[in-house]
């Protein structure tokens, strides 16, 4: 099968290790993303290399997704259309495309390490040889699950932009130890290294992680008093109303 993504960015150039057992062409606004990938296929022409795939895979933002949509002047109603954004829904793929056949992921950046989680959906015409091609595709670089379309924004609050809370806990973990009297460069080991070893402990088995929490949280001792005050500082609170916050604003771009 031969694959072509539109956007070389950070989403973009994750997704180019799921499709490595294909041929896979890229394009973007310049070559500069392009080469830096290693990419020999590459494009500054979407309609130029769409008219060589079978699947078009949409890596741009979703607010350029229109402009880009409405410059393209090939005919994609024949393609595969594959779509990682966020607020662009099945309809809106297949008006802009003109395929009937389109499956929107939500993917996260771990794919980038084949330890990503990507949902995905498709459209009732995709057809049984395109929903097994992504799932296999996507299945190399992590997990998979099929979801329905409403959950999408769910999804990226979730999963989509989780990454990047746990990024934040480190970072203030960081700040944490730095206020306490730890030099910088120790504080962002200690606090990166213990983000590395939760995952790694959470992949080892197949405990949850309030399983894990409790295992470190002894009655009494030190982690239970730490826990304590997240709680009563409103930790649940702020987590939750952050994923409903990227739930939001997922509505907001798909309007
Ligand atoms: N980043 C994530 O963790 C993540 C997770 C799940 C889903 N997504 C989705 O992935 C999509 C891309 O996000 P991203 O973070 O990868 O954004 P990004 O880093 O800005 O990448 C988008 C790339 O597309 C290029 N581009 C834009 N318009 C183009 C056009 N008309 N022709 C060719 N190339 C074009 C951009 O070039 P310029 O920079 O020059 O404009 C940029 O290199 C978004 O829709 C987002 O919802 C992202």
């Amino acid at each position: 099968m031969k694959i072509g993504i539109i956007g070389a960015g950070a989403m973009g150039s994750a997704m180019v290790k799921a499709f490595e057992e294909h041929e896979l062409l890229v394009c973007d606004r310049t070559l500069k993303k392009i080469e830096a990938l290693g990419i020999k296929n590459g494009f500054t022409d979407p309609g130029e290399m769409i008219s060589q795939v079978d699947v078009v895979v949409f890596a741009v933002r979703p607010q350029g997704f229109k402009t880009l949509a409405e410059s393209i002047k090939i005919d994609m109603a024949s393609k595969m259309i594959v779509s990682v954004m966020a607020g662009i829904s099945i309809k809106e793929l297949q008006a802009a495309t003109g395929s009937k056949r389109v499956i929107r992921c939500m993917p996260n950046l771990a794919i980038k390490v084949g330890k990503g989680v990507t949902a995905w959906t498709a459209s009732d015409a995709a057809g049984d040889n395109f929903r097994n091609f992504i799932q296999d595709t996507l299945g190399r670089v992590g997990v998979t699950i099929e979801i329905l379309e409403e959950q999408i924004d769910t999804i990226i609050a979730i999963s989509g932009s989780g990454l990047a809370y746990f990024f934040a806990l480190t970072e203030t973990l960081t700040e944490a130890a730095e206020k306490m009297g730890i030099p910088t460069k120790q504080a962002h080991l200690l606090a990166e290294k213990t983000l590395v070893g939760s995952g790694q402990l959470m992949a080892s088995e197949s405990r949850s992680a309030g399983e894990w929490k409790r295992e470190i949280m002894v009655p009494g001792g030190t982690t239970e008093a730490g826990i304590r005050e997240l709680k009563k500082r409103g930790f649940d609170k702020i987590v939750i109303g952050a994923a409903e916050a990227v739930q939001r604003r997922a509505k907001e771009l798909s309007e």
